[in-house]
């Protein structure tokens, strides 16, 4: 760790009235020095409610995205401009403005890991945290389109018993991980708990004995339920689990689970950030206002403990 650099960034984030948000997929180091670590629920809410006048946010850029829309009278920086979530980009507004055409009664759910444009189209916002929550909440008999992860929206679906429009979406991370690596991880620790995001594809769902946000899978782990864990997510996590339950023991279930967008994010482009105030996120006013309308009514739906 180079703590030139944490000193830096330290009195850089004074004389700027930042604040650091970081995901739980960061690189460690990045995580360790945030000021605020969470999933993209607990991110949002963040956002929403910070007094700092720049946010550095250290993620990808639809979560930056989410707190300029939220926060619009601060500034909010992403410390690497090329880092992006492909999910988010694998659906745009005229594409989904063609699925409501198909679907012209269909109240329309958008994942959290969408673009600004995709949220502005969209009348509901939700994270892996309160998707169920929100999808339950909605009249039953109304039709849904859900976008763009399939995967999450199936996991949604079972739970919910609604009948769900999916949008083909999914995570290039997560779908690395396969059900082979979930039942030879497990066949070396069978007394351990598999603990699966729902981005996972539905044959690793199938075998995990928990489905969770990454903010969950650490409040589920503090529990102490079990002393082994097999973790079925971005490896980035093990980190923060490894470091708040130091006597448990966590196995990735495939070493390959590695966003490379997340850990675009350094302590030296953080300082860059902070000092030139780059890369600054901002959402053009009208997308921006119909987009908090969705992120809004998400930020209102809690998940169930
Ligand atoms: P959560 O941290 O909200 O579970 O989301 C996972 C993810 O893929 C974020 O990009
Ligand atoms: Fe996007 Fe997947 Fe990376 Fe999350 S882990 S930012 S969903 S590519």
């Amino acid at each position: 760790m180079d703590q030139r650099l944490l000193d830096k960034i330290e009195s850089l984030k004074e004389q700027r009235n930042a604040v650091i948000l970081a995901h739980n997929y960061q690189p460690g180091e990045i995580q360790d020095l945030a000021d605020f670590c969470g999933d993209s629920l607990g991110l949002s809410i963040k956002a929403a409610n910070t007094d700092a006048e720049v946010i550095v946010f250290c993620g990808v850029k639809f979560m930056a995205e989410t707190a300029a829309i939220l926060s619009p009278q601060r500034t909010v920086l992403l410390p690497d401009k090329y880092a992006g979530c492909p999910m988010a980009d694998m659906i745009n507004a005229e594409q989904l403005r063609d699925l409501k055409q198909q679907h012209p009664d269909a109240l329309v759910v958008c994942y959290v890991n969408s673009t600004a444009e995709v949220k502005a189209e969209s009348d509901y916002c939700c994270t892996s945290a309160n998707a169920v929550e929100l999808v339950q909440a909605l009249p039953p008999d109304a039709e849904i389109i859900f976008v763009p992860d399939n995967h999450l929206g199936r996991h949604v679906a079972d739970k919910t018993s609604r009948n769900l429009i999916f949008w083909p979406g999914y995570c290039a991370s997560h779908v690395l991980i396969t059900d082979d690596d979930i039942r030879q991880t497990k066949q070396e620790h069978p007394d351990a708990l598999v603990l699966a995001h729902p981005e996972c594809n539905e044959p690793v769902k199938e075998l995990a004995d928990e489905l969770l946000s990454t903010s969950q899978m650490l409040s589920f782990a503090a529990k102490g339920s079990a002393d082994k864990f097999i973790i079925a997510t971005e490896i980035g996590i093990i980190h923060t689990l490894k470091k708040q339950n130091p006597d448990a023991q966590f196995i990735p279930a495939s070493e390959r689970a590695i966003c490379p967008n997340m850990k675009k994010i350094t302590l030296d482009k953080i300082v860059a950030s902070l000092e030139d105030m780059r890369y600054e996120i901002t959402v053009p006013d009208d997308i921006g206002a119909k987009a908090k309308k969705s992120l809004d009514r998400m930020i209102e739906v809690l998940p169930a403990k």
